[in-house]
């Protein structure tokens, strides 16, 4: 049907947290549980796009009509995503990405001995940051999860990532961030236009942040 706003369109959605091993037994991940992610993923199909969801997330079945591409490391999101951008018109990076991971990954499991256990950590690569240097044409958003000075560090991401829009969301908040069903947000746009949303289910807030890219798509 010609008259879905996204008909055409080629979205790439990341979702859900990553998981850095430490040895056979045992990794480090975060409380992402991918539904901010697969509520974006199944609105943007439902609208008309062609969707591949990039996703480390665990039970929580696939959108209808969206290719699912699991993935465990933010190693791994990261090649899967470098396949997948060139060919993509929007990418929304909703996904809790490690920021760091073991520098060591044990292949036998670590065995319990007197004393503390000290494990260091060495930096991932971010993903988001090597798409905005890489864009040509795609509209790139990211999202910004913070516990305080949301405005300060969102608008911070914004230029140093090179987004065209960042939507973000203070964790700390009743109703807001990781597992549930809701979320509360507020987009910054690249032109410093700022849309505060209310409460709203992660699906009502996918289809306003949805909205809000079409609006600034058209004005490019
Ligand atoms: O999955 P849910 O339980 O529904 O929870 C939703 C959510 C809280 C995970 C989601 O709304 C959210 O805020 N996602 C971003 C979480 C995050 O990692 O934010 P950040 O501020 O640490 O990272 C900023 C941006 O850089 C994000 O778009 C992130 O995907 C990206 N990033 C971060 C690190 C890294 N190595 N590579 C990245 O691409």
């Amino acid at each position: 049907p010609q008259s879905l706003p996204l008909n055409g369109k080629r979205f790439l959605i990341t979702a859900g947290p990553t998981k850095e091993k430490i040895d056979p037994v045992r990794y480090v991940t975060n409380h992402s549980s991918g539904k901010m992610g697969y509520a974006l993923a199944e609105e943007a199909a439902k609208m008309g796009a062609k969707v591949i969801l990039v996703s480390g997330a665990d039970n929580i079945s696939a959108p209808a009509g969206v290719t699912l591409v699991k993935i465990e490391s933010a190693e791994d999101m990261y090649n899967e995503v470098m396949k997948y951008f060139p060919e993509s018109d929007v990418v929304i990076k909703s996904a809790a990405v490690a920021d760091y991971r073991p520098s060591h990954v044990y292949d036998k499991k670590v065995k319990k001995q007197a004393g503390n256990l000290m494990i260091e950590f060495e930096r991932t690569k971010d993903i988001l940051q090597e798409l905005g240097k890489n864009k040509d044409r795609q509209f790139l958003v990211g999202f910004a999860a913070e516990t305080n000075d949301l405005e300060k560090y969102a608008l911070q991401k914004l230029e140093r990532k090179n987004l065209d829009m960042i939507v973000g969301n203070n964790i700390l908040e009743a109703g807001a961030g990781f597992s549930g069903d809701t979320n509360i947000v507020t987009i910054f746009h690249k032109d410093h236009s700022v849309k505060k949303l209310p409460l709203l289910s992660k699906h009502e807030t996918a289809n306003e942040i949805l909205g809000e890219i079409i609006l600034k798509m058209g004005d490019d």
